[in-house]
């Protein structure tokens, strides 16, 4: 199935072919807005607490106020899934922008925020959790907040278009040579044991899998060294890898045409991707 057919707008459950917005939308002409995915297992979300929060955050950041509680939201997400009947593993889109207004940059007054979410199976990425993916670098050209999920992803859109036209799958963002994070995941670099990700600054999204991974180290007793690396440490790395909620714990195994240590997956990062499947209690791919 693509789209489940009920979807959460702010004036409740509709059909998803119900839902219009004016051209005159906030969203739709400045980016003026947030959002979230959210993984979904089984019918059932993961990390549904820390995505809820990070969309508060983030509408704050951005001073728009969201048209409900983090109880009601997460309520009603709830229902989103049992309205659908949803069993299956996907993700819930969830987007709030600040509503319907005549253009004009500045903020409208007695204008309500425009919220909708929508579900749709994702199956996991069996194959590429399983042999590992290609990167390529590319220039972080985004601003300095990047720790708000906001709508504006043109610079993440254009950057991933370069990586799949490339025949790769995620592109690698460099500022002034040291490595931020990717279009639309996290990244880490394994070596001598211990791991190394961009600390989490407004430069860098907060991933909800990175709090976990980094929970997860913890677990395990591996070092986790919030210290920034340079494009160049990818070449010496032991191991490579991305997170996100849709790409899971995902192993790099090439960056720019070149094998990062033997071309395989690293133990820390089969590590990691067990302890992952454990904590949202989803099926072993690697065994
Ligand atoms: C730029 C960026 N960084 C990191 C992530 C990973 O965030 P999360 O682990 O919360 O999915 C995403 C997710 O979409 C992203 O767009």
């Amino acid at each position: 199935m693509s789209v489940y057919p009920i979807i959460l707008s702010q004036t409740g459950f509709a059909h998803r072919d119900e839902l219009t917005y004016p051209f005159e939308e906030r969203g739709l002409q400045f980016g003026d807005g947030v959002y979230e995915v959210i993984r979904i297992y089984g019918g059932k979300y993961y990390l549904l607490t820390e995505h809820v929060e990070r969309l508060f955050r983030s509408a704050e950041a951005i001073k728009l106020s969201l048209p409900f509680s983090n109880q009601d939201i997460t309520k009603r997400l709830l229902d989103l899934l049992e309205q659908n009947e949803m069993v299956s593993d996907g993700i819930v889109y969830l987007q709030a922008t600040r509503g319907s207004a005549p253009r004009n940059h500045a903020f409208p007054t007695d204008t309500q925020a425009n919220v909708y979410a929508y579900i749709r199976d994702m199956p996991r990425k069996t194959n590429n959790l399983i042999n590992g993916v290609s990167a390529i670098t590319q220039r972080d050209t985004r601003w300095e907040n990047c720790y708000i999920k906001s709508l504006n992803l043109l610079p993440n859109v254009l950057a991933k278009q370069a990586a799949q036209e490339n025949g790769s799958y995620e592109a690698i963002l460099e500022r002034d040579g040291i490595v931020t994070e990717c279009s639309s995941s996290n990244i880490y670099l394994v070596k001598n044991d211990n791991i190394y990700t961009h600390p989490a600054t407004k430069t860098i999204l907060h991933g909800c899998v990175r709090m976990r991974v980094e929970q997860f180290a913890g677990n395990d007793n591996i070092p986790f060294v919030e210290e920034a690396f340079a494009v160049e440490d990818i070449f010496a790395a032991d191991e490579l890898f991305l997170s996100s909620s849709t790409s899971e714990v995902m192993p790099i195994v090439e960056v720019d045409g070149k094998m990062i240590a033997d071309g395989k997956p690293g133990k820390v990062t089969r590590q990691l991707q067990e302890a992952y499947e454990k904590d949202a209690n989803i099926n072993k791919i690697v065994t």
